[in-house]
């Protein structure tokens, strides 16, 4: 799924009036607004609710435009673009003063991302400056992975949304910390941790939250109004009569289901593997509030490639607990 040249050059004049635009990326869906503009990124803040000192991420078409923004980049963050670039992967850099205040938080660093998506490169070229954009949800919300969930989740507050099917790795990009001296991973996402560290040469941090102010990275995010537990496989079944059988209307997400799943439980997806599980994973947490259950109970994948964001993004919709 494409949408027309036209609908493309709709959408371009829509961010240069300060309008907002949703569109697809490899990751999730991004509500975007004009990045040079500080009254269309106050829009899209207020749109999202996010509070004011939360940065964004501006989107480029290339790695040729990334230096109007930055500040200058390490060599080894060279080397991760360079490699990565066009893909799933933010880098934080030293801001250029071009980036308006109301992007970056106030920080002194700015977020960026060259995304693959074919309809992101599209609207990014037509429009021929940098797209702030977060996840087109609310905030606190779980991320848009479709047109129609970023239709359910902004409705009317956005002027053009560009459908390009179901984003095609699910979970967001990852973030990589390259204002310092050295890398750290700031975010685990659609690129892995491990390709990373091939680039580079040597392990990379994960920091752990607290330690940075990203929304992405509070205790509790990426949430559904029902209640997300994480729970091993071996408990799986006794867990979940023990919610049924207390009348909580419950949700399974696990690759492998064991026999004595009470027959109340829904099953609201069965991952074949981890690519599987971060494509599927927010529709999942989304068909969980469409059926009005009150409690998920999720059997995280093993914690290597996206499998390693997939059981991160789990974690934090539980709320930083069990
Ligand atoms: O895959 C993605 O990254 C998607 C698509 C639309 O590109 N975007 C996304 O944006 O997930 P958002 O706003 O939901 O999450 C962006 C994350 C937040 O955790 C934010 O705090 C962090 O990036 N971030 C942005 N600029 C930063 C900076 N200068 N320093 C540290 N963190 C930053
Ligand atoms: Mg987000």
């Amino acid at each position: 799924m494409t949408p027309s040249s036209e609908e493309i050059a709709r959408a371009a004049a829509v961010l240069r009036e300060g309008g907002l635009v949703a569109f697809p990326t490899e990751t999730v869906y991004g509500l975007g607004a004009d990045g040079s503009s500080p009254a269309a990124v106050r829009r899209l803040f207020r749109v999202k609710g996010r509070p004011p000192d939360h940065p964004v991420i501006l989107h480029a078409a290339s790695v040729n435009h990334v230096p109007e923004w930055v500040g200058g980049m390490p060599g080894y963050s060279v080397s991760l673009a360079g490699e990565c670039w066009p893909g799933p992967l933010t880098l934080v850099l030293p801001r250029s003063p071009r980036v308006p205040d109301e992007v970056t938080g106030g920080l002194d660093t700015v977020g960026i991302r060259v995304p693959a998506e074919r309809t992101a490169q599209a609207l990014l070229r037509a429009f021929g400056g940098a797209i702030a954009a977060p996840s087109a949800n609310r905030f606190g919300g779980v991320s848009p992975t479709t047109a129609d969930a970023v239709r359910a989740a902004l409705g009317d507050d956005v002027e053009v949304v560009l459908d390009g099917g179901p984003s095609r790795l699910g979970v967001e990009s990852t973030i990589v910390d390259c204002s310092g001296p050295a890398p750290s991973i700031l975010r685990l996402g659609g690129l892995s941790r491990e390709r990373i560290e091939e680039i580079i040469g040597h392990p990379i941090p994960v920091l752990d939250r607290g330690e940075i102010r990203a929304p992405g990275t509070l205790a509790k995010h990426y949430s559904p109004a029902a209640r997300v537990v994480v729970v091993d496989d071996a408990d799986l079944a006794r867990r979940a009569t023990e919610q049924t059988s207390g009348g909580a209307r419950t949700g399974v997400i696990a690759s492998k289901l064991p026999d004595d799943l009470p027959p109340g439980a829904v099953v609201l997806g069965a991952p074949a593997d981890a690519d599987d599980y971060a494509r599927s994973l927010y529709q999942w947490l989304r068909d969980a509030d469409v059926a009005q259950l009150d409690v998920v109970l999720a059997v995280t994948p093993a914690e290597v490639g996206i499998g390693a964001a997939v059981a991160d993004r789990l974690r934090r919709a539980a709320g930083g607990g069990a």
